[in-house]
């Protein structure tokens, strides 16, 4: 089996078994996105405790690439520092998803996950931290993803 029939398989397994599948109630960070080629959504609500992410969770419908990089997204971000969070890039999403050779259309449903959390941090820097500057950050970070 070549590693690419690898990360096939982890992909499909995530699919199928999403990790983090679900709502929290009242969460401190509640963002919805879609994917503007098909219409597929993705929904993150994260609760952030003493600068950490404490429960992170998704819910939505997509397509194998979008459903499961937002699992491992949730993975990759639960217990985390906020700073740690912020900095996350699209080269960390790929290599998380071992997907290197997508084309445009296949990159947006694996950056769906990473554009609907730094929207997120954003709304939540405004709002709750009232740090304007980092806020305006992420959302450059963020309009640069798409
Ligand atoms: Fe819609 Fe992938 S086809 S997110």
């Amino acid at each position: 089996m070549s590693s690419a029939d690898i990360y096939r398989e982890i992909i499909l397994d995530y699919y199928r078994n999403p990790r983090n599948y679900g709502k929290i109630p009242n969460p401190d960070i509640a963002q919805r996105d879609s994917n503007p080629l098909c219409g597929d959504e993705l929904e993150m609500h994260l609760t952030i405790q003493e600068n950490k992410v404490s429960d992170v969770k998704f819910t939505g419908k997509g397509c194998a690439i979008s459903q499961a990089s937002a699992s491992m997204l949730t993975e990759l971000i639960m217990g985390k520092d906020f700073e740690y969070v912020k900095k996350l890039t699209k080269e960390d999403i790929l290599d998380n998803l071992g997907l290197h050779d997508l084309g445009p259309a296949r990159i947006k449903c694996a950056l769906l996950s990473l554009k609907v959390l730094k929207s997120g941090l954003y709304s939540y820097m405004i709002d709750k931290l009232k740090d304007t500057a980092s806020a305006d950050k992420i959302k450059e970070e963020a309009s640069g993803l798409y």
